[in-house]
């Protein structure tokens, strides 16, 4: 009796496992490419050890729009030379400072064209609310790109933007997201 049970059970458990490594393992690992920061920038270093403040670096130009990652240049007011002997800095001088470009930044929460989304309008609502905490982080988090759409996998969700719109009695019309 027990050994009939147990011929039946075995295979199940080996089709169980199967599944659980193809669903859990093997499809997000098809499904996402993986990237890194073409520099590896802590933000550790500049708002622990250099007391930097965010807005700094992610400021509001005169119009109330959000100017995002701050430009070379403004990086060159302390990197025009290299400073230290973190690899990283080194290389960051030698291919963009000196030679005049822009970093390509991966922006984890992209969103699609489609989509309006304008900082000022949420202003005194923390970073970390919207933005797993990079802003203290030794290391940029790893970068998801959906080899499907080309999107982040970190972009945030209509249903996240909408659900905390319902909650605070803001607008959820589609024209208010999607211009
Ligand atoms: C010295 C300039 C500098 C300072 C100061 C700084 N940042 Fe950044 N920040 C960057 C750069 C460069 C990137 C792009 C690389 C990356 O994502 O790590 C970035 C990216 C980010 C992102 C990722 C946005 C996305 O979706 O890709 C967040 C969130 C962020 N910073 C929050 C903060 C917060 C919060 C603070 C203050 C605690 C802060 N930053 C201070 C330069 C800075
Ligand atoms: C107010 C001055 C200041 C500004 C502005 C600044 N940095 Fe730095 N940064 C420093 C200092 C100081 C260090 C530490 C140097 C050392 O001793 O290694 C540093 C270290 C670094 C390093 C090596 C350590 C690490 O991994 O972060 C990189 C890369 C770097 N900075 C990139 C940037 C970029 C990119 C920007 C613009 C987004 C920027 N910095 C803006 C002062 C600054
Ligand atoms: C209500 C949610 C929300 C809050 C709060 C928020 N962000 Fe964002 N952030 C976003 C979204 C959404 C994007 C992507 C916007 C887009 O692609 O049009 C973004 C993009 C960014 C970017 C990348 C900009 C670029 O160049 O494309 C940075 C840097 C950033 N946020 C930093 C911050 C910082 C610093 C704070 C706090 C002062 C903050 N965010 C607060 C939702 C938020
Ligand atoms: C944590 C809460 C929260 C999240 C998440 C959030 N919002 Fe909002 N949003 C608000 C609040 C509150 C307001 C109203 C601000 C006001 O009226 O002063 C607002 C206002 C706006 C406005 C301006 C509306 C107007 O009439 O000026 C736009 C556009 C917007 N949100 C888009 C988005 C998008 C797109 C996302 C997702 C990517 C998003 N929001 C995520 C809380 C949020
Ligand atoms: C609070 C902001 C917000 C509102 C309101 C909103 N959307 Fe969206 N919508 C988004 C964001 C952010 C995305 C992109 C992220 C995603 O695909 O979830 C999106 C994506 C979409 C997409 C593309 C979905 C896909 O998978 O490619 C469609 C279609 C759409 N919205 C339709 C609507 C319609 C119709 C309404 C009104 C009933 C509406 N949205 C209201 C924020 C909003």
């Amino acid at each position: 009796m027990a050994k009939g049970k147990s011929c039946l059970v075995l295979p199940f458990l080996f089709g169980l496992v199967g599944a659980l490594i193809v669903g859990w393992w093997l499809f997000p690992e098809l499904l996402y490419s993986k990237k890194t920061q073409p520099i590896r920038f802590s933000h550790k270093v500049h708002v622990e050890d250099q007391g930097m403040s965010c807005d700094e670096c992610h400021s509001y130009r005169e119009d109330g729009s959000f100017a995002g990652i701050p430009t070379t240049e403004q990086c060159a007011e302390c990197h025009s030379e290299v400073q230290g002997d973190d690899p990283a800095e080194k290389k960051f001088v030698e291919e963009y400072v000196e030679k005049g470009k822009e970093v390509p930044w991966l922006i984890y929460q992209k969103q699609p064209d489609n989509v309006f989304f304008s900082h000022i309008a949420h202003k005194g609502i923390k970073c970390t609310t919207c933005h797993p905490d990079v802003g203290h982080m030794d290391t940029p988090p790893v970068y998801y790109e959906d080899r499907i759409s080309g999107y982040s996998k970190q972009t945030m969700k209509m249903w996240q933007c909408e659900r905390c719109h319902a909650r605070r009695g803001a607008s959820n019309a589609c024209y208010v997201c999607h211009k």
